[in-house]
């Protein structure tokens, strides 16, 4: 396409139509002058496309069945970036297949409070983790012709609110975390798109933030491909093209785009700026004017991929007198809903629909020798039959939308395990894809802890059970103890300010500073064999850190090892750091009495924290330990090296502050405030706009009504749904209502309106808003209105 001569010939309308969806899931196409339109869909955990077209509200129905692959939280426990590489090269073969051209992944939002609803979506607690496996999902994609969309920029880190939420944080976690990872894709891959996400910094939604859209990810960040908002998230589009978002999804909104015509028909000066927003759809459109090979039979291959991923994505996290890998000559008895029904997908753009499923129970019958029973019909008399106990369990509600309210199993598996464990030998086969108490740990033999692992489920876990394969993942986000160590866990979620207190003090930067007893910490896992690390050596020349190690394997099991590198804090630093961070890491596999050489090495740069007051990143003059670790508890080797001749900054705290972070006491708001420099402004109002969370309609008698209509019409499609015959698309379609039904209390009905597709326009919203605060008439004029047709 000539992007140029199709710019100068576009209408204004054309213009608008081609920055907007069409039937949730795709580009408008514009006929007069050869503009095609081309397929995005999810996502994180394999392609979720829709079946047919046109289904109304959130586009969401039956999805074509693909490849369930390990959850991205499963990936990046594997370490292993090359992995995700091939995962996402196989999704990107599935794609093809089915016409999708952006698939809406990597998912890579930080890990910051286990209670995130969304945390099996996302990679890791750690940056440097994150980035790298971010990076690698891209390459995998693009270089089999599939756009990549690093997804929700930014600072989408809780579900309750993710809507309306303000997100509040200082520049140095803001730098040094929350775009530090993205940063990192950036710079190692280069993604077709960028999502943003529904939330606002600095009070601002991100779909229209010009200091985090324009003056970060464009300026500074040079990045030049597209920009669209997640499903729903735009608030005044004008503002957004502005901002340089380019494409506003799902679309179908008339106002949105009546706005964008008046507009420039009004400030025809500024027509550049739709122009870049339009070029940079064409441009994405054009990437996709090629011919594309599809493979026929790719689902065979890709279960045999799905199950390698989950099998090195797998972490062994106790396994005591080495009661694992399992002995065939032993009988077992097997427990826990999980064998039989396992939970493997999640509600919301994690779902897919999987091709082929192993399932535990089938793969285990006629390999294994058990007895599986229901909990209910096990005694005492009957458990002396056996020697050990083999439960597996997990999360049955894997939601988006939603955060968790605790971070426990059900009350009947904590209870069920709980008193087998204080009698018998159990192993605990454990599913989530996120952090869960265990207040039965110490009782436990051992506990393998599959995460979400996709559709290769049963012959994942037999494998690693029965020691075919040892396992070797580490964990991507640190096991606290309990809920109430996590720092100011009670605040977590529960307004419509997000406030990160706990500033650069992320998952183990928190612990280890604080030295809190951790259940499990950040990139721990142990593995049926054993290496050994010998001539480790640390060496720093022309700005880079180098450590070179040997690594044997003692064990008899041929298995992956994973290498981390951590840098210390300089002691004399000026300001508060953590302990140590994650600076590089890798996975090599080694066989038996095999030994290996590896070398890591890392930019000296990456030890700089950032200076607020400078604004920008600067490196300390000091002594630094390097660490070579198993976890970043449990380190192995310490060097030191030396930083000198840089430019010396003053730390940007005052006293108060310092000791604040130094001591890990409570900040309260006002100083929290004062440190970010910038305080929300809380609407106290009782009167309803646009942006009132919906659940906070019940509080008056019209709202509440309104509430009813809005929640009644999703109640009869649910009771339509429930008369279907039972069976899997019976099952799938409650499964979406129920993530509807989470998606609309939660939200707010400009918001609501935005994500439907079409199916509703702003003037319901407008309409409903006045009916809600008492001006039924004005309210009902809105809502018969005829839209204009553009
Ligand atoms: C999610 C996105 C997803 C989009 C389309 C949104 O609600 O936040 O991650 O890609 O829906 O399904």
């Amino acid at each position: 396409m000539d992007i140029k001569y199709l710019i100068d010939n576009l209408t204004i309308e054309e213009k608008a139509l081609l920055l907007e969806g069409h039937d949730s899931w795709m580009t408008n196409s514009i006929h007069r002058l050869g503009i095609k339109s081309i397929y995005l869909t999810d996502g994180p955990f394999g392609v979720r496309k829709k079946q047919g077209s046109g289904d109304g509200a959130l586009g969401l129905g039956i999805a074509h069945p693909a490849t369930l692959f390990p959850s991205p939280s499963n990936l990046a426990s594997s370490f292993d970036t090359n992995l995700a590489y091939l995962v996402f090269e196989a999704i990107a073969k599935e794609a093809n297949y089915y016409d999708v051209q952006i698939l809406l992944a990597p998912a890579m939002n930080i890990k910051r409070n286990p209670l995130c609803g969304r945390s099996f979506e996302y990679f890791s607690e750690d940056p440097i983790l994150s980035g790298n496996m971010a990076a690698s999902v891209v390459k995998g994609l693009q270089d089999n012709n599939v756009s990549a969309c690093l997804k929700h920029f930014l600072l989408n880190s809780c579900e309750n609110f993710r809507y309306m939420s303000d997100s509040v944080i200082d520049k140095r976690a803001l730098n040094e975390i929350y775009l530090k990872n993205f940063k990192i894709a950036l710079e190692n891959s280069d993604p077709d798109s960028i999502m943003v996400s529904y939330n606002k910094y600095n009070g601002i939604h991100l779909s229209e933030n010009d200091y985090l859209i324009n003056d970060i990810l464009r300026n500074e960040f040079k990045y030049d491909g597209l920009i669209m908002t997640d499903w729903g998230a735009t608030k005044n589009r004008v503002n957004g093209i502005k901002a340089s978002i380019d494409l506003d999804m799902p679309g179908g909104i008339i106002a949105n785009r009546r706005a964008i015509i008046d507009y420039f028909k009004n400030n025809p000066t500024e027509i550049h700026i739709l122009d870049s927003r339009v070029r940079n759809v064409l441009n994405l459109i054009n990437k996709h004017n090629v011919e594309k090979s599809i493979e026929e039979d790719i689902f065979t291959n890709n279960y045999k991929l799905a199950l390698n991923a989950a099998l090195e994505s797998a972490v062994l996290l106790k396994n005591e007198d080495n009661i694992l890998p399992l002995n065939k000559n032993k009988k077992y008895l097997i427990l826990g809903d999980f064998f039989k029904n396992p939970v493997i997908t999640p509600t919301g753009s994690g779902r897919v629909n999987p091709k082929i499923f192993s399932n535990p129970y089938e793969y285990f019958s006629g390999r294994a020798d058990f007895d599986y029973l229901d909990y209910n019909n096990i005694s005492k008399e009957l458990l002396e039959n056996y020697d050990d106990i083999i439960i597996f369990a997990g999360l049955s509600e894997l939601k988006e939308g939603v955060d968790r309210k605790n971070l426990l199993l059900s009350e009947r598996d904590i209870k069920l395990i709980d008193e087998l464990s204080s009698t018998k030998n159990v192993i605990l086969v454990l599913f989530s894809g996120c952090v869960v108490e265990l207040p039965f740990y110490d009782k436990l033999k051992s506990i393998l802890y599959m995460g979400l692992p996709g559709e290769a489920i049963g012959e994942a876990c037999y494998n690693l059970l029965y020691g075919l394969v040892s396992p070797s993942g580490r964990l991507s986000e640190t096991w606290p103890r309990s809920l109430e160590v996590v720092p100011y866990y009670n605040e977590f979620s529960n307004s419509l300010v997000e406030k990160y207190k706990e500033s650069i003090f992320v998952g183990y930067r928190y612990y280890l500073d604080k030295e809190a007893d951790v259940l499990f910490p950040f990139g721990y896992g142990l593995s049926y064999t054993l290496f050994e690390y010998t001539d480790i050596s640390v060496n720093h020349r022309n700005n880079k850190i180098i450590i070179n190690m040997k690594i044997t394997n003692k064990g008899l099991y041929d298995s992956y090892e994973v290498i981390e590198i951590y840098a210390g804090k300089n002691m004399d630093s000026k300001v508060f750091k953590a302990k140590r961070e994650l600076k590089a890491f890798t996975k090599v596999f080694i066989k038996s009495n095999e030994t290996k050489d590896v070398t890591l090495e890392f930019d000296e740069s990456e030890m700089s924290y950032y200076n607020t007051n400078a604004a920008k990143f600067v490196l300390e003059n000091g002594i630094y330990p390097i660490y070579v670790a198993k976890s970043a508890f449990d380190i192995i080797y310490e060097e030191n090296i030396s930083i000198t001749g840089q430019e010396e900054y003053e730390s940007p705290y005052n006293k108060k502050i310092m000791e604040i972070y130094t001591n890990h006491s409570i900040i309260e708001d006002e100083e929290f405030y004062s440190m970010v420099g910038y305080k929300p402004s809380i609407n106290s109002s009782k009167y309803i706009t646009i942006e009132t969370p919906i659940m906070e309609y019940k509080n008056k008698f019209l709202s509440s009504l309104c509430l009813k209509i809005m929640l009644s019409v999703l109640n009869k499609e649910t009771k339509k749904i429930k008369k279907m015959p039972p069976g899997k698309t019976r099952d799938e379609l409650l499964k979406n209502q129920e993530f509807m039904n989470d998606v609309m209390i939660h939200n707010c009905i400009r918001s609501l309106i935005q994500s439907s597709g079409g199916y509703a326009q702003m003037k319901l919203a407008y309409g409903l808003v006045d009916i809600a605060n008492g001006h039924i008439i004005k309210g009902l004029f809105k809502l018969l209105r005829r839209e204009k047709k553009i």
